[in-house]
């Protein structure tokens, strides 16, 4: 299964010019399935679900981490737990809904019922029927419950492992993300809806796309063009002390950049034009809503998860892989339970900017499809992230590259490969 080391390491490189990853990692099976192993399955933390999706005992969703599908769900006791979506029987998938409320899960191939802390309760024909068959008298239900992961929540916000030496959520996060989760989810939500993305290309693409500061005023024409986000306004590129997750952040300054000074730097960007205007300025009209001023928040967690404000629209994206090529993102939109009226109609007409067709994100679905679609002959040439001097460290602007290089770090780390040092 292990495809030897070295046929990882041969093509990266940190040198002078910047960090250089090659393009068969978004390509070839072999990452793909060391990823699932050290990575999703590894010593790290998954994003799940939040707890306000499953507000009553029962409920339950499914859901994967990585491409190994999981229940979550909160017993009778109102306990999150996390199972493998797989019976104990012969392998099938237990939950086939996407949500639902339940007192067991009943495995639709031959019956197996089990409850919601993953014990075994039923098995159809155990004694056999007329005295015939059943299952020998050594069969312990108690030896074939759910495999459960392990849990931690923090304000709400489910993560769970594979892993039983992982260090704790806490320690794993690191002290701005746990601080930043702590800032969003700062009383109850309500969950406004999810949105599925189906993307034809690697994970690791959008992995890329969002601890990447330097796009963000380029590719997006709204962004720029509506001031939501240009690079003359003031932001910072932080990562945790591990440099596996980031946090970008556009604060509001007392001193706005002038309209000359956009104009001077954006001159010879597409994407930067003046003569669009909004038919209905309104979507943009909403109001402040945290103290310290940040209007963009977008915050990559490691591996799987992305904490977005983007002025009042408040959202998770979880991404789910399927194959080399091919993954999905799951946008869940929320509010507070406290918003009133006009503040829940805020969101809604706000939350046109995000999501597959959103004003301020298709493109990154299409940048990632677009990387995978002239890279998938040409696994041995490599990509540049040099910009912000080639390093992932923690800078208070946004024309940088680095918490990319931070990703790639991590992932070399976690999947064995040694980055060559090139002179
Ligand atoms: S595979 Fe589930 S009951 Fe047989
Ligand atoms: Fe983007």
């Amino acid at each position: 299964m292990n495809a030897p080391m070295d046929q990882f390491e041969k093509r990266w490189t940190a040198g002078r010019e910047g960090f250089r990853v090659p393009y068969e990692v978004f390509t070839d099976r072999a990452y793909y399935d060391r990823e699932q192993e050290k990575i999703f399955r590894g010593e790290t933390w998954s994003f799940v679900g939040l707890e306000a999706e499953l507000p009553n005992k029962g409920d339950f969703k499914a859901t994967a981490i990585g491409d190994t599908p999981v229940i979550v769900t909160r017993d009778q006791t109102g306990q999150i737990r996390v199972f493998k979506n797989r019976c104990a029987h012969r392998g099938a998938l237990l939950v086939r809904e996407l949500r639902g409320n339940t007192k067991s899960f009943d495995c639709v191939y031959h019956q197996w019922s089990f409850d919601l802390t993953g014990a075994l309760r039923g098995v159809p024909m155990r004694r056999g029927v007329r005295g015939e068959g059943g299952m020998p008298p050594e069969f312990d239900m108690a030896n074939f419950g759910l495999d459960a992961l392990r849990v931690e929540a923090l304000n709400g916000v489910i993560f769970a492992s594979f892993s039983s030496t992982v260090e704790p959520l806490l320690d794993y996060l690191g002290k701005e993300v746990v601080d930043t989760i702590k800032k969003i989810f700062n009383r109850p939500i309500r969950i406004m809806g999810d949105q599925r993305q189906y993307v034809h290309g690697n994970w690791k693409l959008y992995a890329e796309n969002t601890r990447d500061p330097y796009h963000g005023s380029l590719l997006h024409l709204f962004h720029n063009t509506f001031g939501l986000y240009r690079a003359t306004q003031s932001g910072v590129s932080h990562m945790d002390a591990s440099k596996r997750h980031s946090i970008l952040k556009v604060v509001a300054t007392a001193v706005p950049a002038s309209e000359s000074e956009d104009k001077e730097v954006y001159k010879d960007v597409r994407s930067y034009n003046t003569e669009f205007h909004l038919q209905d300025p309104s979507i943009l009209a909403g109001r402040k809503e945290f103290d310290d001023g940040s209007t963009l928040i977008i915050n990559a967690i490691f591996p799987n998860l992305l904490l977005q404000q983007i002025a009042n629209t408040l959202a998770v994206r979880q991404s789910v892989t399927y194959a080399p090529d091919a993954f999905e993102i799951v946008w869940t939109l929320f509010g507070y339970a406290d918003d009133d009226e006009e503040m829940q109609m805020i969101r809604m007409k706000q939350s046109n900017l995000i999501g597959p067709a959103g004003l301020i994100s298709m493109e990154d679905g299409e940048a990632v499809e677009i990387v995978q679609e002239a890279v998938v002959r040409d696994g041995q040439k490599t990509s540049l992230l040099a910009m912000g001097g080639g390093h992932a460290e923690n800078v208070e602007h946004m024309i940088t590259e680095g918490p990319i290089i931070g990703f790639w770090e991590n992932y070399c780390r976690y999947l064995g490969i040694i980055s060559r040092t090139a002179e």
